[in-house]
């Protein structure tokens, strides 16, 4: 069986790109791949965050994986920094990495952008991080948006360095990205990616919103002037809105361009967003279920974390020695 790996960073909330984009499919692989998936709260720690909030963001991501599909008992589930070997390994690539490769990560660009006071060097050293994340399971799939695909090619060619320089060890990571839904964009400015961040709250949708924020913001969504339910290039705001829709309710572009035929955009937008709040309605209660229950959580956090250091030890380890370290 191949091993997938996948991480999120802990928001609390995910948004629904979040959700399709990654997410929904984790749960999706379990039975055909061992999978191990992580809450990266030592990622979350590269931009400033509050304590006491992040600790709370990290559980309820844990729980919102778990509502979302992830089973403790199929996948191993942990968080990030329960398995110190993420960091060892972090530190043995970032060995292996130029300055001018993390130079050139896009994500990097704009974060460093966003925020000119704190260009710290765990930002900078992000996707090595990654790529620890990734290679300390030998992990051959990663599911992800595509938002993420440079990170996991840089992630590729810091292994294949150390493979060169140290003999053949890691395995090349591939992506595993939807072919519809790997980038869901902003209901405001249907050309850049949606995302939390956002500035604007109803350009993105949080799955733990209730039923009438989402119609509401669905509503609200941004189109264009023409009246014409079909997806064409140049169409952002509808190819979006069909995206969305496909992928909650499984029928294909054809089939809604016949179902929406002569019908108005408000019609349309309605549909989705009871579509999209009906589909979410589970996540919700699971969520909502699961979050009471402190003390289940943190069983299947505690063992998670076990089993992800027990796995990623052994790998860890002959890193290690590959390096020239003296075994401990
Ligand atoms: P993060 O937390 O930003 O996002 C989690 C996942 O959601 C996907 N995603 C989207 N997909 C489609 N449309 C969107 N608008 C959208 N927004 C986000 C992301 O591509 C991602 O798959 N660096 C990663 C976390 C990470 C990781 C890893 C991932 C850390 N270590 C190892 C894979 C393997 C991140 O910040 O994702």
């Amino acid at each position: 069986k191949k091993l997938i790996f996948s991480g999120i960073q802990p928001t609390g909330t995910f948004t629904l790109g979040n959700y399709i984009g990654a997410v929904r499919n984790w749960g999706a692989l379990q039975d055909q791949y061992n999978c191990i998936y992580c809450v990266v709260d030592m990622h979350a720690i590269t931009v400033k965050q509050e304590p006491a909030k992040l600790r709370q963001n990290t559980l309820n991501s844990y729980a919102l994986l778990m509502a979302c599909g992830v089973d403790p008992q199929k996948s191993i589930l942990f968080i990030q920094s329960h398995a110190p070997t993420h960091a060892e390994l972090n530190w043995i690539l970032g060995c292996n990495t130029q300055f001018g490769e993390l130079s050139r990560m896009t994500q990097f660009k704009d974060k460093s952008q966003k925020h000119p006071d704190d260009i710290n060097a765990g930002l900078f050293t992000y996707p090595t991080l990654m790529a620890a994340d990734i290679l300390a399971y030998n992990a051959d799939l990663v599911p992800v948006g595509v938002d993420q695909k440079q990170h996991l090619e840089l992630a590729r060619n810091i292994a294949q360095r150390f493979n060169q320089r140290y003999g053949e060890f890691f395995t090349l990571p591939e992506p595993y990205i939807p072919e519809v839904g790997a980038k869901i964009m902003s209901l405001q400015e249907p050309t850049k990616k949606m995302s939390k961040s956002d500035d604007n709250p109803n350009a993105c949708i949080l799955i733990l919103d209730d039923k009438d924020t989402i119609i509401r913001k669905f509503k609200r969504a941004v189109t264009d002037s023409e009246a014409e339910i079909c997806y064409r290039e140049g169409k952002d705001g509808i190819n979006n809105l069909m995206t969305i829709y496909s992928c909650v309710t499984g029928k294909d572009f054809k089939a809604i361009e016949s179902e929406f035929a002569g019908k108005g955009y408000g019609d349309f937008k309605l549909a989705v967003g009871e579509a999209v709040a009906d589909h979410l309605e589970p996540v919700r209660t699971e969520f909502a279920r699961l979050s009471g229950d402190k003390a289940y959580l943190k069983e299947c956090y505690t063992e998670g974390a076990q089993k992800a250091l027990r796995y990623s030890g052994r790998i860890v380890s002959k890193a290690f020695h590959k390096v020239g370290f003296v075994d401990r």
